[in-house]
């Protein structure tokens, strides 16, 4: 079967766990402050502003923490991963979830004009980016599936007033499974975040919470960091592979090329027949997926008409580095509906 998913692991990434397991420190040190400062470097950040934490999640719910969400109205999309919804609840926030564009798994700005939130989660989902135009809300910057994409040419992650980043084993890149990033050039929100991650042996009655990162997982982060930029390219080459070959993809509207930049987090196949498509890739051992199942939808779908839509008429197909020419063609041979 070819998996829908794989993380790519080589030698570096092994013996830099070995180096890591054998020098003992294995919990948060050094190498968990180098992978935020290489993660700054990269992004095109001031060293020092970003926070490695336990996952996305953790990395979510400290940036609605950081900016008082409790009790506040927080938009976010309905069309989106459900770590959005536990953060927003952990963080006391009031859930406003609104729908996406036609077409799109992506908000359009307009709708925050017409909710007025306090604070606006948004996503660049699947790798394609948004430009953030946003100055009545505070923005959290949701990277986890968009990491090196650009706007005008600035990372994503530079927009918000704050920016988060996943390091899930599905992602663009993983740090060993699990990790997460907070970034902001606001350095008090930084340092707060920094502080509720040292919960141990503190002098004070505050409460705190271990999402501390492991510099075992940082060394794998490191690596997979160095080795973005070759992950990046592979993937953007399958995708234009699947694109030469008559596939109708999910990508920027022509009109924004050279302002937007996306990654190919994921490969979405446009079709009137997902399930379909489905059971055919299966039949030549091929594994896809609906990257978002209509049940797996924020709020009410009553209100999210376009995510309903666009839930019914997407299937995601395998795209990462390790696919061969031989793996893709046999993809390809299961996207006809027999
Ligand atoms: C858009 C988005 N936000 C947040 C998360 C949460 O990240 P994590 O799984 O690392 O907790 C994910 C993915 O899992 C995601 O896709």
């Amino acid at each position: 079967m070819i998996p829908h998913n794989l993380p790519t692991i080589g030698q570096e990434e092994e013996d830099a766990v070995l180096r890591v397991l054998r020098s003992k420190q294995l919990s948060q040190g050094d190498e968990v402050e180098l992978f935020e400062n290489e993660f700054c470097d990269y992004l095109g950040l001031s060293r020092g502003s970003a926070v490695a934490l336990s996952n996305g999640t953790s990395s979510l719910f400290m940036a609605l923490k950081i900016l008082n969400a409790k009790g506040k109205k927080i938009l976010f999309p309905g069309y989106v991963c459900s770590a959005l919804r536990h953060a927003v609840s952990m963080a006391g926030g009031i859930e406003n979830t609104v729908d996406v564009e036609p077409n799109s798994p992506n908000l359009n700005m307009g709708i925050i004009k017409q909710n007025l939130p306090d604070i606006s989660i948004i996503p660049h989902m699947y790798g394609i980016p948004i430009q953030i135009d946003a100055d009545d809300t505070l923005v959290i910057e949701d990277c986890c599936q968009a990491l090196g994409a650009k706007v005008k040419n600035q990372m994503v992650g530079l927009f918000g007033d704050v920016a988060i980043f996943s390091f899930y084993a599905t992602k663009l890149m993983t740090s060993g499974g699990q990790g997460g990033m907070f970034v902001s050039k606001n350095q008090e929100y930084v340092d707060a975040v920094r502080d509720y991650r040292e919960f141990d042996l503190r002098n004070d009655s505050e409460k705190r919470f271990n999402f501390k990162m492991t510099d075992l997982q940082a060394a794998i982060g490191r690596v997979q960091l160095k080795k973005l930029p070759y992950f990046l390219k592979r993937r953007e080459e399958i995708f234009q592979y699947y694109k030469k070959s008559g596939l109708d993809l999910l990508d920027i509207d022509d009109e924004l090329r050279g302002i937007l930049e996306p990654v190919r987090y994921r490969a979405i196949v446009k079709t009137k027949y997902p399930r379909k498509l489905v059971n055919s890739l299966e039949s030549v051992g091929v594994q896809s997926i609906i990257p978002t199942e209509d049940w797996e939808l924020l709020g009410q779908r009553e209100f999210l008409p376009n995510a309903l839509k666009f839930s019914h008429e997407t299937i995601s197909i395998p795209i990462y580095p390790s696919l061969t020419k031989e793996h893709l063609d046999i993809i390809l041979s299961g996207l006809v509906i027999k």
